[in-house]
């Protein structure tokens, strides 16, 4: 299954930063790490100032012994370059690469990931400690993979950063005319003469450019992505054996094309900290992270003991961490890393909690934590098979980006949610999902979801076709194939690209405040349009006899935002699943998240908030 030589069995620890801490309690550590069965530890994710404590002087005696340490107590050592919080130093001899915010304002040292990726100081010293470091730990028994940088999203409006963007612009676009033309600067006057005159999306008056800030977007995906490659290049040079990756995180201002940065990584991690429904998040994170890793093994690098819930950070209830470990085991990861190994007692993540909480080892916390360390050696085998899944939801982060654009019809529809929706309904209906891009060969899928595909190309539409053609069942929903990929408007009604196909011509967008019913009882809500069947049949129809539910063949385009009861129905699901239940080959993975006993496969009662890992042969 592709997955890195060194990292075998199921991965068990989290971030590990003994910096933070005396050398007397390092021995307390790895003696819990081996009471805990963790058996990988990402160390030195934020040490920089520590390691090189002026340009070019390094102190490597700490971690050498943390290395040893760790290597004697059995822990691999996923080793990290520091970039993504350079030292107080560095940001005072290279002012310029501090990071400039849309406003103009220079940020100062003090926080974290403070940089300006672009700056030419910042990525060589990237590169420099990248460097010091392999050549400090080639051959160094406990690295068993690099973590380069945490969670690349920074970005940055400096000049620098405009130097950088007109260069990507150029590549992309080739000419000046064909970049006016992309971004139709025929509005408001903004024709550009020279590329000097070209710039990030700063602060503007009013509306900026949507083209211009989705350019940006990708700009910045693409930088950052040449940052991690620069490392990665130095790692490989030196340490060619050892598996390199990042974590990715979420969030819809991350500016990274996961599809393009998987390419790149020897294995996807992400890190996951679900705030308002944990399994129902928990399910879609780890789903995407397999769409990413193109349905191979991956690791979640990064989740807490606490749920953030908005302005409440509480400790995860009795067992929850266990199921949450679960579901993401169970959804492909190859095991359950945690931010991170003992709470801090001081800096900004103070409350973050960790394995080993404020309150020690004698904790509920770290009872579970070994429990759970100790249960995980033995679902290794339940995880050799892929994850089944008979349903894809197509995933484009660029039509995220696109739908967030200002001006937009209406601010109450998101290209997450539409996601969100469409995977929590058929999670809700104990239907595993895949995520697939929508280029990927979907021939293998029962159903497809297309939730607000907004930026379209042609030849991802003639993808859609095919699949369509070749009798799979497609749903479309509203904002999809609205855009060609400058953002601009395929003329002639919507949906552009997919009218064809759907069948339907929409005239005219019309976001609502307030629900309406539709004549099968479903509610609409936030958005409806004014569509006219132009091959397709009307299944259910707004109040005032206009289609907004419409099927051609095996198509369905959705034109409104419908409730989870009506949209479970128009997917032919079944009941509602009592329990979380991931079949892999053989292997049920079943997850009790709810307060009731419940019956599962292979004839076994789930307790309250109870899991199974059971062979069940079909
Ligand atoms: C992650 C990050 C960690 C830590 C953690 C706190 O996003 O990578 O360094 O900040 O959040 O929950």
């Amino acid at each position: 299954m592709n997955w890195p030589k060194g990292l075998e069995g199921l991965c068990y620890g989290g971030d590990y930063n003994p910096e933070q801490w005396p050398e007397k309690v390092w021995e307390e550590d790895v003696a819990l790490m081996r009471q805990a069965g963790v058996n990988l530890v990402s160390v030195g994710v934020f040490s920089w100032a520590r390691l090189e404590p002026a340009e070019g002087a390094y102190d490597f005696g700490w971690l050498d012994r943390v290395l040893d340490l760790l290597h004697g107590g059995g822990v691999r050592v996923n080793l990290a370059t520091p970039t993504a919080s350079p030292p107080p130093w560095f940001s005072l001899a290279h002012p310029d690469a501090l990071a400039v915010t849309a406003d103009g304002v220079r940020l100062t040292h003090g926080s974290r990931d403070t940089y300006c990726v672009t700056a030419p100081a910042y990525r060589e010293a990237s590169v420099r400690i990248a460097r010091a470091l392999a050549e400090r730990y080639a051959g160094h028994p406990a690295l068993a993979m690099w973590h380069v940088h945490n969670e690349y999203g920074t970005g940055c409006h400096c000049d620098h950063a405009a130097a950088a963007f007109r260069a990507w612009l150029r590549a992309r676009h080739g000419s000046l005319e064909a970049l006016n033309d992309a971004w139709t600067t025929s509005f408001w006057s903004q024709h550009y003469s020279a590329w000097e005159q070209v710039m990030p999306p700063r602060a503007t008056q009013y509306l900026p450019n949507p083209a211009q800030v989705l350019d940006f977007r990708r700009f910045l995906s693409d930088e950052l992505l040449a940052h991690f490659r620069e490392q990665k290049a130095v790692l490989r040079e030196l340490t060619p054996d050892v598996p390199v990756t990042t974590n990715f995180v979420f969030g819809d201002w991350v500016p990274v094309n996961q599809w393009d940065w998987a390419k790149e990584v020897d294995l996807v991690a992400i890190d996951h900290y679900p705030a308002q429904n944990p399994p129902e998040e928990t399910a879609f994170a780890a789903d995407l992270a397999r769409g990413w890793a193109g349905g191979r093994p991956w690791l979640l690098m990064e989740q807490a003991v606490v749920t953030y819930t908005g302005p409440r950070m509480a400790a995860k209830r009795p067992g929850e961490i266990t199921r949450l470990s679960l579901s993401h085991i169970a959804r492909g990861s190859r095991g359950a890393m945690f931010f991170q190994w003992r709470a801090s007692r001081g800096g900004a993540e103070l409350w973050h909690g960790g394995m080993v909480p404020h309150s020690g080892p004698d904790s509920r916390i770290f009872r579970e934590i070994r429990d759970l360390g100790a249960l995980l050696p033995a679902l290794a085998e339940a995880c050799e098979a892929p994850v089944e899944a008979s349903a894809a939801i197509l995933w484009d982060p660029e039509s995220g980006w696109a739908l967030q654009s200002p001006g937009f019809p209406s601010t109450e529809v998101g290209y997450l949610e539409a996601v969100r929706q469409a995977h929590r309904v058929l999670y809700r209906h104990g239907v595993t999902a895949d995520f697939a891009r929508p280029s990927a060969d979907l021939s293998a899928y029962e159903l497809v979801i297309a939730p607000s595909l907004y930026l379209l190309s042609d030849d991802d539409a003639d993808n859609l076709r095919r699949y369509a053609a070749g009798g799979g069942r497609l749903v479309v929903s509203f904002l999809s194939g609205i855009a060609d990929g400058h953002a601009r408007v395929r003329t002639g009604g919507y949906p552009g690209a997919l009218r064809d196909l759907l069948g339907v011509r929409v005239e005219e967008f019309l976001p609502i405040a307030d629900p309406v019913t539709l004549d099968d009882g479903a509610t609409a809500t936030l958005w409806t349009e004014h569509v006219h069947l132009a091959g397709a049949e009307a299944l259910a129809r707004y109040p005032d006899g206009t289609p907004a539910v419409t099927r051609r063949g095996r198509a369905v385009y959705v034109s409104t935002r419908l409730d989870d009861d009506a949209y479970a129905r128009l997917l032919g699901l079944g009941p509602a699943a009592p329990v979380e239940s991931v079949r892999r080959g053989d292997w049920v993975f079943s997850v009790n998240h709810g307060d009731r006993e419940q019956a599962i496969p292979g004839n076994l009662l789930l307790p309250p908030g109870g899991y199974a890992v059971a062979r069940v042969p079909r």
